[in-house]
């Protein structure tokens, strides 16, 4: 179903994240129909060019990042179409009476804001003050949404100066994968595992995010955040949100937002012995202390921690998270260890196999699910597991394996006015009120992080944070 009409302006539109994400996502749903005939994308950046000469580094940036639809000639000149460019400049006064003539009053307006957190201030400023931005004007945002609690506050308050927070969307593209949207359609779409959602079934929760690659060119980024600001605040909290939150009256935005924020909310502030970090060393390629060039960096690539959730639903289950950079292989997953029955009618040596769940995120998005059954054959009751796999290219088709872009679902999203997949204000900063206090406390104390191998699983005491509580991590690879 197409989206109504917008103007869409992405400030920063000639940056990293508009030609690899956002251009090619808006390409996509334009091949598939999604954006309407009236749509309008508006480049705005400083640099002076004309909107022909935009087109072409557009076009070339999609033939990079939307090859299989870059294909068809006339989707791309028909999508080209659409595309505009003016240069503006944020702290200045360049452009914006243009961008005000460009606008139209009676379609959806969008303004992305795909530029440091610091001219956040500067723009929607000039919008206010130009009078650019109509009353549903929406404002998206991406991460680094501040690097503590106070930077988070303040620029909540930069921007609720001249925008209501129902016109706020506030990105993280973990919520936009398939498999995340899908982890609460087997959550709450079925009766089968909702019941069992609780500390009496489930012993534990894993929750990874590994990444082969390592922190490459942004390594001045990454050493001022480290995998903590960088992957847990944000990606791997809203998975352990979704995972452990009450089922929401309804799939809405305030109501999904309200539950995700008493999970927050209840999250304890781990001891250190529960927190491991970790950095890689040199292998085929640098260490990460060459990446970042600084030959004393205390900043982890790797962490890996145990959690509680202080309330009546998870008391006694811990969540055991960890993510990193230069591991084995590229694998998302959230993993649901349920309990062994309470009573085992079978001989001790039968042995006996807890249930899994695992919701696979990326790559090879899917959900598979062991079930104990018996070992085919004579020789007596002897238990085995086999997974109940449901890969969704398998189960549903080849289309299923072409899964979206995160960016595509978020940016239509947000032209529709659907919020429920964006962070709320109070969310972001209560995921930081958690954070901060840790990484103040390992700070203090001077920890460095713990070498290790790149292609492995992370640090030895990852493995060892496990084994402590006679549990072990799934595999990375
Ligand atoms: C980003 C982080 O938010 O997410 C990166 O800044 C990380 O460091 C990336 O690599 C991972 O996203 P994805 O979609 O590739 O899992």
């Amino acid at each position: 179903i197409p989206v109504d009409p917008f103007d869409l302006v992405i400030f920063g539109g000639t940056g990293d994240l508009a030609r690899r994400k956002i251009l090619p996502a808006l390409y996509r749903r334009f091949c598939d129909e999604q954006m309407p005939r009236e749509a309008r994308i508006i480049g705005a950046a400083r640099t002076e060019q004309s909107p022909q000469e935009y087109r072409d580094w557009v076009a070339e940036g999609l033939k990079e990042f939307a090859p299989r639809s870059a294909a068809d000639p006339d989707a791309m000149a028909g999508f080209l179409d659409r595309v505009d460019y003016l240069p503006v400049d944020a702290k200045g006064e360049g452009g914006w009476s243009d961008l005000k003539s460009k606008m139209r009053a009676n379609v959806v307006q969008a303004f992305y804001f795909s530029v440091a957190p610091a001219l956040f201030g500067d723009l929607a400023e000039r919008l206010h003050h130009y009078g650019i931005a109509h009353e549903g004007a929406r404002i998206v945002v991406e991460k680094p949404f501040g690097r503590d609690l106070g930077t988070a506050r303040s620029l909540n308050a930069t921007l609720a100066e001249h925008f209501d927070e129902s016109q706020i969307y506030r990105i993280d593209h973990y919520l936009g994968k398939e498999t995340v949207q899908n982890l609460m359609a087997v959550r709450f779409g079925n009766v089968l595992f909702e019941p069992l959602w609780n500390a009496q079934y489930v012993d534990h929760v894993q929750i990874t995010v590994a990444e082969s690659v390592g922190v490459g060119g942004r390594g001045s980024y990454y050493d001022k955040s480290g995998a903590m600001r960088d992957m847990v605040q944000n990606h791997l909290m809203q998975l352990l949100c979704l995972t452990a939150m009450e089922p929401p009256s309804r799939f809405e935005p305030d109501a999904v937002r309200d539950e995700k924020l008493k999970v927050i909310r209840a999250l304890q502030s781990p001891p250190l012995k529960d927190i491991v970090r970790g950095q890689y060393k040199a292998g085929d390629n640098p260490s990460y202390l060459d990446d970042v060039e600084e030959p004393d960096s205390r900043t982890e690539s790797f962490i890996a921690m145990k959690l509680h959730i202080a309330n009546w639903r998870w008391n006694g289950t811990p969540f055991y998270l960890r993510t990193g950079k230069r591991l084995k292989t590229r694998k998302s997953e959230i993993v649901v260890h349920f309990k062994e029955p309470p009573h085992s009618i079978f001989d001790e040596d039968a042995g006996s196999r807890p249930n899994i769940l695992s919701i696979r995120l990326q790559p090879d998005e899917g959900i598979d699910l062991s079930v104990t059954i018996k070992e085919p054959g004579p020789g007596g009751m002897r238990l085995i597991d086999v997974p109940l796999d449901m890969s969704f290219a398998d189960a549903l088709g080849p289309e299923a394996a072409d899964v979206p872009d995160a960016y595509e679902r978020l940016i239509m999203d947000v032209i529709r006015g659907n919020q429920t997949l964006f962070m709320r204000g109070d969310e972001v900063e209560a995921a930081w009120a958690w954070t901060d206090p840790l990484i103040e406390a390992w700070t203090e104390r001077g920890d460095r992080p713990v070498p290790y191998e790149p292609g492995s699983a992370g640090p030895e005491d990852s493995a060892i944070l496990m084994h402590r509580d006679s549990r072990r991590w799934r595999e990375v690879g």
